[in-house]
């Protein structure tokens, strides 16, 4: 079952090129226009959105946060991204005309479905994004859109994180198509773009070597810092959860924008750091701004593992290590930025002799709130 891996967390990594494709199978006419009838929303509702709430947990809310940013590019509705334990549990500003869309890939989450129940409660149309069919929280939602990375075995989610930014993504162009809100490219031109993005993965994949050998060598780190920006943001946070489950460190994201305001404090000597850098052609000059950072933490004496695009050679003389991925558009990059940190996290928990697929402490879906 395990294809030949030895942890089964692995295998799930090395399926992302598949879960991505699969996810994006079947959700496009000849012409290339997104259909996706298998919604079951009146499309007349889904034009008078005036606001998307998009809830989950952990690494589903990460997705979350990451679709916010393409989202709100590309249909000028206003996305909120809220825990689902925390939506649940305050007095929401929800009405009809606002969806709310949670993610997940078990479809079992208490927390998730308790704040799905409440969005019905307040008269909310609801979106699952679910990787498990026929599981509760779709079958409680007005409308699902599955994701397609087949069964996800380890505790640490891995393949259902891309699925889901893909998912997201195709109901954010979707929705800027029914909208006519040609903000940024039209739907059909990212599309394209998404359906290379396996290829990507996959040479990001081939290129993992170097990061098992950091791993192995930084078994003994006794915390790891992350720095992104925009959606390498989110990304960061990723990054850090899945070195706290897997290999019980204390790790850490940031805003890369924060570090001046607090986390600057935490560089000493030695001290790692994993910065995700935007693509040198990104908009608002972020790529110089990352790379001021970069500067700044190794000037204290942080070990900088810069995670930079093909050809980004800005981000050479103040690496120590370069992790490269192919280019992307900005908002397309966290399906490619977030897989090295996934390995890294898989070879260090190796490193340290833990049990990869079962993390102490934690259940593969959560059913208790
Ligand atoms: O099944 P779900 O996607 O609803 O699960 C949500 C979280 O419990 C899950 O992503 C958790 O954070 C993972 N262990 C992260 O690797």
């Amino acid at each position: 079952e395990k294809s030949g891996y030895d942890t089964f967390m692995e295998k799930e990594i090395n399926d992302q090129p598949h879960a991505v494709a699969d996810t994006l199978l079947g959700r496009t006419d000849a012409e290339g226009n997104l259909t996706l009838d298998e919604l079951h929303i009146d499309v007349e509702e889904l034009r008078a959105v005036t606001k998307i709430v998009i809830v989950a947990c952990g690494t589903a809310a990460y997705a979350g946060m990451v679709a916010k940013y393409a989202i709100e590019h590309w249909t000028r509705i206003p996305v909120e991204v809220e825990l689902a334990h925390e939506f649940r549990y305050r007095d929401p500003v929800i009405d009809e005309r606002t969806l709310v869309v949670s993610i997940s890939q078990s479809g079992e989450t208490m927390d998730t479905l308790m704040a799905v129940r409440h969005a019905k409660e307040l008269g909310a149309r609801t979106v699952s994004i679910c990787n498990t069919h026929g599981s509760t929280i779709p079958r409680e939602s007005d409308a699902v859109l599955y994701t397609h990375a087949g069964p996800e075995i380890a505790v640490a989610s891995t393949k259902a994180f891309l699925a889901q930014i893909t998912a997201s993504y195709i109901l954010g162009l979707y929705l800027a198509s029914l909208r006519g809100t040609s903000y940024g490219r039209d739907a059909a031109e990212v599309m394209a773009e998404l359906q290379g993005i396996p290829a990507q993965i996959e040479t990001v994949l081939a290129g993992m070597d170097r990061v098992k050998e950091i791993a192995y060598y930084m078994a003994d780190s006794r915390s790891v810092l992350f720095l992104g920006r925009h959606v390498g943001y989110p990304v960061a946070m990723e990054g850090a959860l899945k070195l706290k489950e897997l290999a019980y460190i204390h790790a850490e994201g940031f805003a890369a924008g924060e570090l001046k305001h607090g986390p600057i404090a935490l560089i000493e000597p030695g001290q790692p750091v994993f910065v995700i850098v935007p693509s040198p052609g990104s908009e608002h000059g972020l790529h110089d701004k990352v790379v001021s950072n970069i500067q700044e933490i190794r000037a204290r004496g942080a070990r900088t593992l810069v995670i930079a695009e093909e050809g980004d050679e800005d981000v050479v003389p103040f690496a120590d290590e370069v992790i490269r991925v192919p280019h992307t558009s900005p908002l397309l990059a966290p399906l490619l930025t977030v897989v090295p940190l996934q390995v890294f996290a898989l070879h260090l928990s190796t490193a340290k002799g833990l049990d990869v697929d079962q993390p102490r402490n934690l259940a593969k879906s959560v059913t208790v709130e």
